[in-house]
């Protein structure tokens, strides 16, 4: 049957392994892309996305490969390729990419080895059942050192050493077997080709001249041109406009089958109708039960966005519902602040989904933005038993504490066992508890330690490569809540609260906070005609102060006696400098010194 002759794999990779390089080979390989037409990271599409102005995100490509059998029978098989993200904060589309097949490539660079996040990715495999190919890449590297690295994927998975395939992405060696070998080990798909149909949405991006294109991976039953579909979760019913199949650019065909890859396309202009993880079935003869979806993704840590020019808020809001369209995991909603004016409380997946959306709207959408510190999310319990969810500091409730609780994380840290001590001396000081350590080998440690969310959003990463120098490799996932001594700090200019700079922080971490703050501001805002106290406060009681001095001089009188069109010139460029300035109580701060604040570390 047709079923008979489909694999479904993807690649797994830790970050810069290869896997783009990889893809780019057995696009070659197979014939799929003609030699003039390749280019450098074929299926990174946000490139051709810009260029073009179209959207076609390729998640899934269809590629032909033929084995030939001891009998000298040629079989030709489509081989679906389906694209994972690498890093951490996206981790659920792994998953949810990694649902759509039977087999994974687990790639691993010769020269480095197994790093985190190859292992987590594996471990998310190996739950998903799929069949595990392990490769070594770039063995083209005069650094690689394939017998060693085969040696600790092979104890890691428990394979033969021999069983690791060693293939270049660069040179293209070794990867027509790799093709014959995942004919050979990945089954194929096991759905029902009789049954009612049920394909699972595995990603749905937005392109702006046809609306949503929805990619699934059908497991029961079959799709058809022309009819109608219904989205298990909501009932909704749409017209299927267009279905097909990525090859590498997106081919109409009359269906797909059980088993099959590919996209669809039904006019709906919102990727939250089509959700990723939904159950997508005939409309005429519906399916009864869902296909089990995956979790939706939370956001995890929130900071606010705000125009530094005022009038750019609507062009905000709307650059927002747009970048919305095509990302579920993104919320946000209107917030006002003191110091920063009309803006947005965004909530992320994490700091490097933060960086992309601040990127997009400042490269896509023009905009200037200062984003306030980013926060994780708190669960606040009063003495009167009230418990109040915070995902802004300037929104903790005040009463009587009894209890606050912070996300925490599962962290698995791979590093030469040379640096385990300085690793553990980060953690500590991180609030962490270490939870075991795994010898790969002699030479390389897997250390577990469970740490605060809050602790690594910021520079955690950053921190542990410079003490590692690059060696040490990190991967987190949430492990629930804990309690912690975390109290609300704020900062008072003249005695009023500045939203944008209060803090949630451990009680130990506060004063160094309140003493960073208060040196920072009074650096920065310029003298006023009083005295100006800075303060850091955790509710009434004052952990840091700092003072701004009064201006000596009126401004105006090295004027007196001159002409009075000068004069008249001076008045106006302070008012120009006025429109810019924010009036905390009496104070005017101009609002470049609070960006300033808030950008430097
Ligand atoms: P992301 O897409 O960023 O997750 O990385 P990736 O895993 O897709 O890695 P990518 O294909 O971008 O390759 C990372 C780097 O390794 C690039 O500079 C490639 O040119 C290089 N590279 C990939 N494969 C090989 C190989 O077989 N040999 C050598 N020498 N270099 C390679």
């Amino acid at each position: 049957t047709a079923q008979a002759r489909l694999r479904n794999f993807s690649i797994i990779a830790h970050i810069d392994h290869g896997k783009s390089t990889l893809a780019d080979r057995m696009l070659q390989a197979t014939g799929v892309v003609a030699p003039r037409d390749m280019r450098a990271q074929y299926l990174d599409r946000m490139d051709i996305e810009r260029e073009r102005g179209i959207t076609i995100k390729s998640q899934a490509v269809r590629m032909p490969w033929s084995v030939t059998g001891a009998d000298g029978t040629t079989t030709s098989y489509a081989l679906n390729m389906i694209d994972t993200p690498g890093h951490v904060d996206f981790s659920y589309e792994v998953s949810r990419s990694l649902a759509a097949c039977e087999g994974a490539v687990l790639l691993v660079d010769a020269a480095q080895g197994v790093q985190a996040q190859t292992l987590a990715n594996l471990y998310m495999a190996i739950e998903g059942d799929l069949t595990i190919i392990p490769v070594l890449n770039k063995i083209d590297l005069p650094a690689a050192d394939p017998e060693r690295y085969a040696a600790e994927i092979a104890s890691i998975i428990g394979c033969d050493p021999q069983e690791v395939l060693r293939v270049s992405g660069k040179t293209g060696q070794g990867v027509p077997e790799l093709l014959d070998r995942i004919v050979e080990a990945v089954p194929a798909p096991s759905g029902d080709p009789q049954g009612a149909a049920r394909a699972m949405i595995f990603d749905s991006v937005y392109d702006t001249y046809r609306g949503v294109v929805t990619y699934v991976r059908v497991v029961d039953g079959a799709l058809n041109a022309r009819e109608r579909i219904e989205m298990l979760s909501t009932g909704a019913v749409h017209d299927l406009l267009e279905i097909g199949v990525i090859s590498p650019e997106p081919v109409p065909t009359t269906g797909l089958a059980a088993g099959e890859v590919g996209y669809l396309i039904t006019g709906v202009k919102d990727v939250r109708q089509s959700r990723v993880g939904d159950t997508v079935t005939a409309a005429a003869a519906p399916a009864a039960e869902p296909l089990s979806g995956y979790q939706d993704p939370k956001p995890m840590v929130f900071s606010g966005l705000f125009p530094v020019d005022g009038s750019d808020f609507p062009a905000l809001r709307d650059a927002l519902d747009k970048l919305k369209l095509n990302d579920a995991a993104l919320t946000y909603e209107p917030e006002t602040s003191v110091a920063l004016g009309f803006g947005f409380r965004c909530g992320y997946l994490g700091l490097l989904h933060l960086e992309i959306i601040r990127e997009r709207l400042e490269r896509e959408f023009n905009l200037d933005i200062i984003s306030t510190a980013p926060s994780v999310v708190y669960e606040v319990t009063l003495e009167d038993k009230s418990v109040h969810t915070v995902t802004n500091p300037s929104e903790f409730p005040s009463g009587k504490v009894l209890d606050v609780r912070e996300p925490v994380v599962r962290a698995t840290i791979l590093t030469p066992s040379d640096y385990v001590g300085t690793v553990m001396e980060l953690c500590q000081s991180r609030r962490g508890t270490m939870q075991g350590m795994d010898y790969l080998s002699e030479s390389r440690v897997e250390m577990h330690y469970t740490l605060p969310l809050a602790e690594i959003v910021f520079d955690f990463f950053d921190a542990l490569k410079s003490r590692t120098r690059g060696y040490a490799s990190l991967d987190y996932e949430p492990d629930g809540e804990q309690s912690a001594d975390l109290v609300k700090v704020d900062i008072l200019l003249n005695g009023e609260k500045v939203d944008a700079f209060s803090a949630i922080v451990h009680r130990d971490s506060s004063y160094s906070y309140g003493v960073m703050m208060t040196k920072r501001l009074k650096e920065l805002i310029p003298r006023q005609q009083f005295e100006v106290p800075v303060q850091a406060a955790i509710g009434s009681r004052v952990i840091a102060r700092e003072t701004i001095r009064a201006l000596r001089k009126d401004m105006l009188a090295k004027c007196y006696g001159g002409d009075i069109s000068r004069k008249r010139k001076l008045l106006e460029k302070q008012k120009e400098g006025k429109k810019r300035m924010k009036a905390i109580g009496r104070v005017d701060v101009p609002q470049e010194a609070f960006i300033a604040a808030l950008g430097a570390d």
